[in-house]
């Protein structure tokens, strides 16, 4: 599917009919397209049960790794199927082998899904350093606490709370003179913007696929660097070369990408997945300039409203954060009238995908403006 305009992609948002829905950061609408996919699946699978599910699974499930590693310019063999980030931020932290006296550099910014995996480590005497940081000086907060014992630095591309795009490169770029890892946490740009992993040059990417990738939950990846984890952190059922004998007695560590996929996946979800990133590479310029241009409208307009926006303008994806008091409250009010958004960090999230309208934006704000200035 090639787009000429966000026009055409909307008519195949259902939820656009009832709402003004910018709240892509926390759920999306699944599109017609996505959706068709899981539902053709479990069509199949009802009229045909196992005759179906072998059909789908016997190329490995290359061509749905196949999307979603074009969408960030891995290898097929790089991806693996997660059923959430959570998940596949575990894999690494206990794949890796960190040892007693290695630091990890995590932030006081990331959502907790990029700490906690790591917290477990601390029992064995591993160093989790959650630096303390803001939207503004977060690369310079990190790299002065990268050194020679840095195992890993683990971060969000696009921060949940703030909006602020990481400037991954130069990160990553410290962190390899140290000799550490980047994992980089892709669930709030994967989708929106353009990311290339080898640009970035991360060793780890992690997504669930529910939020810019338009997907099911239970949907997600995990992009391991070739070379990297060859031994998982854990041994399923498939993670044995021919697990298709069902032998116990025999185990032969499988070395391409489903030794993560200790069992069975959501198929249907991940079919939806393949399905959105599909759509979403091909049309990714005209993807991107629009999230850009509707996170820059609003970030515009917030300051005509004499709202604030804690987002950085020069470093934004999709997010912009609305600095209001009574932020809940507030984003209930917008909920009475059809209008979707989160009240987090410290205000209102707006999360607009390519789809959405100016106009959608203009009176989202004009609405937070006037119950801004009765709440306060
Ligand atoms: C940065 C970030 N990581 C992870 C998640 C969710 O993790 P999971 O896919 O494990 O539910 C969110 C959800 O809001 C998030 O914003």
């Amino acid at each position: 599917m090639r787009l000429r305009d966000p026009k055409e992609f909307r008519e195949l948002v259902p939820a656009t009919k009832r709402y003004i829905y910018l709240n892509h950061a926390a759920i999306s609408p699944t599109p017609l397209p996505s959706l068709f996919e899981a539902y053709r699946y479990l069509y199949e699978i009802s009229n045909e049960g196992s005759i179906a599910a072998n059909r789908e699974e016997a190329d490995e499930l290359f061509r749905i790794r196949k999307n979603i590693g074009n969408l960030i310019n891995a290898d097929p063999e790089e991806i693996s199927l997660v059923p959430n980030t959570s998940y596949g931020i575990n894999i690494v932290a206990h794949g890796l082998d960190i040892k007693q006296g290695e630091n990890i550099v995590t932030d006081s910014l990331e959502f907790p899904a990029v700490v906690y995996p790591f917290l477990k480590l601390s029992k064995k005497g591993v160093k989790i350093n959650l630096v303390k940081t803001n939207p503004y000086t977060f690369e310079e907060d990190i790299l002065s606490n990268i050194d020679k014992n840095t195992r890993l630095v683990a971060i969000s591309h696009v921060s949940f709370n703030t909006g602020l795009r990481v400037d991954v490169k130069k990160i990553a770029r410290e962190a390899k003179e140290f000799g550490a890892l980047v994992l980089l946490d892709i669930i709030q740009s994967a989708g929106a913007i353009r990311i290339d992993v080898r640009e970035l040059d991360i060793d780890f990417a992690v997504a669930g696929g529910y939020k810019w990738l338009m997907s099911p939950q239970g949907s997600g990846f995990l992009y391991v660097k070739k070379g990297l984890i060859e031994d998982p952190p854990f041994y399923g059922w498939k993670t044995t070369t021919e697990y298709l004998r069902f032998d116990p007695t025999n185990f032969n560590l499988e070395k391409g990408p489903r030794r993560f996929e200790i069992g069975t996946i959501d198929i249907a979800a991940n079919l939806a997945l393949s399905k959105s990133c599909e759509i979403i590479s091909n049309n990714m310029d005209l993807i991107e300039n629009s999230v850009l241009s509707l996170s820059q409208y609003a970030i515009k307009l917030s300051k005509e409203y004499n709202l604030e926006a804690i987002t950085p303008e020069n470093k934004r994806a999709g997010i912009v954060v609305i600095k209001l008091n009574k932020a809940r409250e507030v984003v209930q009010q917008l909920a009475n009238d059809n209008i979707i958004v989160s009240p987090r960090g410290e205000g209102i999230r707006i999360s607009t995908h390519f789809y959405n309208t100016e106009d959608e934006i203009q009176k989202t704000i004009e609405k937070i403006a006037k119950l801004a200035s009765y709440s306060n």
